[in-house]
């Protein structure tokens, strides 16, 4: 092994943790060597398949771990801040999953702690980290569309609450707002040019709980699937405000009535529009012809396994470097602003104001 890797312990190794799995052992410049779950089990079946030496079920003694630089964290929302802020002040780099964390005020509180340690820490916006996204924002960055002015974005499951801990508001802050919309409103308020938003006016519905009643269709579960516990929403919406007077629009469910699921990214500018999902199209006028252009790229949509593995890569390069993340706290928190002011609207039934 190369004195130069990045030491990575991975905590939480439900679902998603198999993408960072995957991506570290991919990469070069990093060795994975510990991993921790509070089931011990099922952190022993990661480190059987990924050839990992240490195996935990309690977080701090991973962090007491001095052998280990950086740490990706694959936990339930409701333990990101204190992870973050215990794996920052042991000295460790941290890749936080989205949402960031469940509250503003939490969010704050890992900001302060990034700053007071000098330590990295990325949050996993992963579609940002997506090759189509990067080509968007290139082109958006190079004047191609114009100044960005409206943006709109869809991610409708017609059956997919996961259950168990993500249907438990305690445990995840919400439903398919914070758990699904927050990349989509994420991904868009980057390619805009990260404008400061100002209001939200957005409402939540619990019409439909989680239908475990519906037969012959499969859908993403958390590693603990249980369908007992339903407290978050079904569907929200919303329409964002931004200072330089551009809008955001968004609408995100769990399970809606819906034909079919849908995923939609589209902006739209002074000299052209964009969608990024579900197919990769730009929108332009050529000699006064309105003119679709299809960009000759490997993917029409995103690659979620590339995705990750650009995400991780920028990691263990921030880490190894210094360098600033793209997705660095500041935007996890702006984010976090964002989806609780939307909850609020929903909950107060008005605009709030940020
Ligand atoms: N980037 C993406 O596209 C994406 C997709 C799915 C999930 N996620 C995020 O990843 C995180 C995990 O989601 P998942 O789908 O893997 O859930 P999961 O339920 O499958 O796995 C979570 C794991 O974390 C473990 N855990 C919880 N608290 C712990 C603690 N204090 N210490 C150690 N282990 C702990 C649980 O035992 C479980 O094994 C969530 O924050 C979720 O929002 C991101």
């Amino acid at each position: 092994m190369s004195i130069n890797k990045l030491r990575i312990g991975v905590i939480g190794a439900g679902s998603i943790s198999d993408l960072h799995f995957a991506s570290y052992t991919k990469s070069e410049d990093a060795v994975i060597v510990a991993v921790c779950d509070l089931n011990r089990e099922r952190a022993a079946a990661k480190a059987e398949k990924y050839d990992i030496a240490n195996i935990y079920t309690d977080y701090n003694e991973l962090l007491a771990n001095p052998e280990i630089d950086a740490v990706s964290i694959c936990t339930w929302n409701n333990t990101h801040a204190e992870i973050s802020i215990a794996a920052l002040h042991a000295g460790k780099h941290v890749l936080v999953e989205k949402p960031l964390c469940k509250t503003v005020e939490e969010a704050q509180r890992i900001q302060d702690a990034v700053r007071e340690t000098g330590k990295i820490l990325q949050v996993g916006f992963v579609r940002r980290y997506d090759t189509n996204a990067q080509l968007v924002k290139h082109f958006i960055d190079n004047g191609q569309l114009g100044e960005i002015y409206y943006a709109k974005a869809s991610c409708l499951r017609r059956l997919g609450n996961p259950g168990g801990w993500f249907s438990d508001v305690e445990r995840s802050g919400g439903g398919p707002l914070i758990d699904i919309g927050v990349h989509v409103i994420d991904v868009c308020w980057y390619l805009m040019g990260k404008p400061k938003p100002v209001a939200v006016s957005g409402h939540t519905y619990n019409k439909l709980g989680n239908r475990k009643n519906v037969k012959n269709l499969s859908f993403y579960k958390a590693a603990d699937y249980d369908a007992e516990r339903n407290t978050v929403e079904d569907l929200a919406n919303v329409l964002i405000r931004f200072e330089n007077g551009a809008s955001l629009m968004v609408d995100v469910s769990f399970t809606l009535h819906a034909k079919k699921d849908e995923i939609a990214v589209k902006l739209y500018g002074d000299k052209g529009g964009v969608e990024l999902e579900p197919e990769i199209v730009f929108v332009t006028e050529i000699l006064d012809t309105i003119t679709n252009v299809t960009p000759q790229i490997n993917n029409k949509s995103i690659d979620i396994n590339g995705a990750f593995q650009n995400e991780i890569n920028h990691f263990v390069s921030c880490c190894q470097t210094g360098e600033t993340p793209i997705s660095p706290v500041e935007d996890g928190l702006e984010i976090m602003k964002i989806l609780c002011g939307i909850y609020e609207s929903a909950a107060k039934g008005q605009e709030i104001r940020l």
